[in-house]
């Protein structure tokens, strides 16, 4: 098997899926995605478009404009006609399955380069757009018990979840994004793109637009459920709706090599768990426990760990679950925020969150060795993935 290496990553900044607030409204998710390719070209020139085998790009939703997105936006953007794409549906975990289908094309001698992407505009593709549930299954699940708010209620109550503890989760989240964001931390995976501030004027959009500066304890104690009369789960603890795109070089590491290439990051291995939809939060569970048995590892060897927080109760569930953490601050968990403060575009996370890992493990913990990545995903599918810093 041959050894594969992440060359670099960058994305969009995550912008509000707003009709009139988002700082993307007026750009198509084609135009984000192209930008993000051309980012991703312009900076690591050695690699050649015409040289890369496939895109792989996770999208939660294909309909309407992010339809075939991958191989759209490569189109679109005057990329070569002869790299196919290949945008894959695996709910939230899109992005991570993107990643595995390249690393595993590559392990195997399929191509040495790929782009790994992931798009996701829930603003113009909204969540409930396209949906048909076919009827046997309401005979099998209560339609409603499927929508993702319903499952991150029912992971609360399931797991009395107190709410006190879930708010704690969204203040840490918006607090250490607040602060990476601040000192800049997301510089390097950012690729400023135009857009419109609130007021319709022009800017260049550089940072995630739903960290919330002003979050207190005291003000989310006063939200009420929008999934549930009496709930648990407010806006504060959901991730919120938003537009965002990313891209990553996957590469094998002999290629590499010979283009005398610079990366730090080596593909480890992979997995994909399903568990019950009504609880899909809870997703990581198995889909961690997968990967470490495969490799022999445990969660102790993970040196930082990007837990994607669809919402605060399955981020608490899944660390007390594992055994990782019991109530924030975490110590190695999400360390510059999570969906929580920076969005959440579905198919798009999977992929993002990886990037983000990468750069924590370079900026903010350059001893670390493992970083694991992990999300759970509608209709209950889940990912882990697990990366080494080898340089
Ligand atoms: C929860 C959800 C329904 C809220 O949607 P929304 O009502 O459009 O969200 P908003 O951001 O406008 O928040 C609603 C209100 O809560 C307030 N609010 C949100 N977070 C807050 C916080 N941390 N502190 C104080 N107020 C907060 C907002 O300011 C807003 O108040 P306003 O109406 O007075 O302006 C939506 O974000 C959602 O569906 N999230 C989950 C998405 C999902 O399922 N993703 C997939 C996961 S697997």
């Amino acid at each position: 098997m041959r050894e594969v290496v992440i060359i670099d990553g960058v994305r969009s900044a995550n912008a509000r899926a707003h009709k009139s607030k988002g700082w993307f409204r007026n750009k198509r998710a084609d135009e984000l995605l192209t930008a993000v390719y051309d980012g991703l070209f312009a900076r690591n020139p050695k690699v050649k478009p015409d040289d890369i085998e496939a895109v792989f790009c996770g999208t939660a939703k294909q309909v309407a404009s992010t339809l075939d997105i991958g191989r759209l936006a490569w189109l679109a953007g005057g990329y070569p006609e002869h790299v196919a794409a290949n945008t894959i549906c695996q709910q939230c975990p899109s992005g991570m399955s993107a990643l595995e289908h390249a690393a595993r094309a590559i392990m195997v001698g399929d191509g040495d380069t790929y782009i790994v992407a992931g798009c996701e505009d829930m603003l113009a593709v909204p969540m409930s757009m396209g949906i048909d549930f076919a009827p046997r299954l309401g005979v099998r699940y209560a339609p409603g018990a499927l929508s993702m708010g319903a499952t991150a209620e029912k992971v609360a109550e399931v797991y009395n979840v107190e709410p006190e503890d879930m708010r704690k989760v969204a203040l840490y989240s918006n607090q250490r994004a607040a602060a990476a964001r601040d000192a800049g931390k997301f510089d390097n995976e950012i690729i400023p793109i135009e857009g419109h501030d609130e007021d319709g004027n022009p800017i260049m959009v550089k940072t995630d637009q739903w960290i919330r500066d002003d979050i207190s304890l005291e003000g989310m104690a006063k939200m009420t459920s929008p999934f549930k009369e009496n709930g648990k789960v407010t806006a504060a603890m959901s991730s919120p709706l938003t537009t965002g795109a990313c891209a990553m070089i996957v590469m094998a590491r002999d290629k590499a090599d010979e283009l005398g290439l610079d990366y730090s990051f080596k593909y480890v291995r992979g997995a994909m768990a399903g568990n019950d939809p009504t609880m899909m939060g809870i997703g990581p569970i198995p889909a961690v426990r997968k990967v470490m048995e495969r490799t022999g590892m445990t969660v102790d060897d993970m040196d930082v760990i990007e837990l994607n927080e669809a919402f605060s109760s399955q981020t608490l569930v899944v660390l007390r679950e594992l055994g990782i953490a019991q109530n924030p601050p975490f110590d190695k968990v999400n360390l510059w925020g999570g969906a929580l403060a920076l969005g959440h575009p579905l198919g798009e996370s999977g992929a993002r969150i990886i990037i983000t890992l990468m750069n924590i493990m370079k900026s903010e913990k350059p001893d670390s060795k493992y970083g694991l990545a992990t999300l759970c995903g509608g209709f209950g599918n889940a990912n882990a993935l697990i990366i080494e810093k080898i340089k």
